[in-house]
């Protein structure tokens, strides 16, 4: 049975990540929240999570940055289950963004430019 499931998708946890953008492309030396993250909280979390959403603003630097292990934490989860991000969404964020947010936070959380 479990063989059967397996062998329709020989990537299955691609299936679960959004492969809309460019995957490819490189992740910079430096994440900043400026260039790379602010971007993908317009794309994915706004309007809930903006300046006049219901949730916490992650559009104001001071917000994501204080939040970030939690932003992580929800992204990474598995689509559909509590807690995932973004909400109504059936598949993660693009791989290249999950990476971006991950080195976004071991480069230091970093704001500019
Ligand atoms: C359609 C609206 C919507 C979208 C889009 C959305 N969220 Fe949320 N978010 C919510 C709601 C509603 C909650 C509160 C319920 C919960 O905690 O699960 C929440 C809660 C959260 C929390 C916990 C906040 C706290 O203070 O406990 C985080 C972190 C979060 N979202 C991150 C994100 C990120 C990052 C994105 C984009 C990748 C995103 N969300 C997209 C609606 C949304």
């Amino acid at each position: 049975m479990s063989f059967l499931i397996f062998s329709c998708s020989n990537d299955s946890a691609s299936d679960l990540t959004d492969n809309n953008e460019d995957n490819n492309e490189s992740i910079p030396d430096l994440v900043t929240f400026n260039q790379n993250i602010l971007p993908i909280i317009q794309n994915s979390c706004t309007p809930c999570h903006g300046p006049n959403g219901s949730q916490p603003d992650y559009t104001n630097f001071r917000n994501a940055s204080d939040n970030a292990t939690d932003i992580s934490d929800r992204v990474n989860r598995t689509p559909g289950s509590p807690g995932f991000m973004p909400e109504g969404q059936l598949v993660r964020l693009s791989q290249r963004n999950l990476d971006l947010i991950a080195k976004w936070i071991t480069d230091g959380k970093v704001e500019q430019p």
